[in-house]
């Protein structure tokens, strides 16, 4: 689905990130993990095309996205849920979501957009700066998926949230996930958000992944001290 091949990253004379390699296959959940400052939101953005690679190539189903704008990547089937979401404050929910449509602003919010997120659309009239946390992350969630991402990539999204939260969207994601059949990737400093969605985990540090380990042979020791050392 997405494969990455030997991803330089800088910023100025700064090498970020390291010849990265990264395969993920359809309907895959990958979590990309690692302490602060490590680089997770440096590959996410360049995978998006919000920073521009030094080197590399960045496949979508065989497509190469090095090069497009991310309003490009997002068209050939990228959806990107931002650190610290970045909902418009003072667009109403129903325009937030919109933003992220092909043909907005007269094309309509899916029917499951609102099926998955209730309160959505109980809010879809209420200024998106006054919305909770939780419900900011559900709503920007909301905006990547009417896009219909073939990948959904989603940076920190439990950064801030209450835990009772963070389990309903994980949950969401899963059915989400199994009913629209796109792979995700996730970068993660919770372990426990990264195992309820992700089968394979992949830790960063200083711009290289330095660990991988999938679901079934998760060593949860070894992932905490990478998290927390
Ligand atoms: N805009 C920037 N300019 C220069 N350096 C940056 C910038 N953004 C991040 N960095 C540096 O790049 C490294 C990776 O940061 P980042 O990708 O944000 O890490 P993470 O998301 O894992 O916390 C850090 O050393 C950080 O200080
Ligand atoms: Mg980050």
């Amino acid at each position: 689905m997405l494969t990455v091949n030997n991803l330089n990253v800088y910023y100025g004379e700064s090498h970020v990130l390291r010849n990265l390699e990264l395969n993920l296959a359809p309907a895959e959940s990958l979590a990309i993990m690692g302490r602060n400052g490590m680089g997770k939101t440096t590959l996410l953005k360049s995978l998006v095309g919000m920073l521009p690679a030094r080197s590399g190539s960045i496949q979508l189903v065989g497509e190469e996205l090095i090069g497009r704008k991310s309003y490009d990547r997002v068209a050939a089937g990228i959806g990107f849920v931002p650190q610290g979401r970045m909902i418009f404050p003072y667009l109403s929910v129903e325009e937030n979501i919109l933003s992220g449509m092909q043909g907005a602003p007269t094309a309509r919010i899916p029917n499951y957009i609102y099926e998955y997120f209730p309160v959505l659309f109980e809010m879809r009239r209420r200024k998106g700066g006054n919305l909770s946390g939780g419900q900011q992350q559900q709503l920007a969630i909301a905006r990547a998926l009417v896009s219909n991402p073939k990948v959904l990539i989603l940076d920190e999204p439990t950064e801030g949230i209450q835990p009772s939260i963070i389990k309903d969207i994980a949950r969401a994601l899963n059915q989400l996930k199994k009913e629209r059949g796109f792979s995700l990737i996730v970068s993660e400093q919770v372990l426990s958000f990264a195992m309820a969605v992700a089968d394979r985990y992949l830790i960063i540090e200083k711009g290289e992944f330095v660990h991988s380990e999938t679901q079934e042979t998760l060593d949860r020791e070894r992932i905490l001290r990478y998290l927390t050392i």
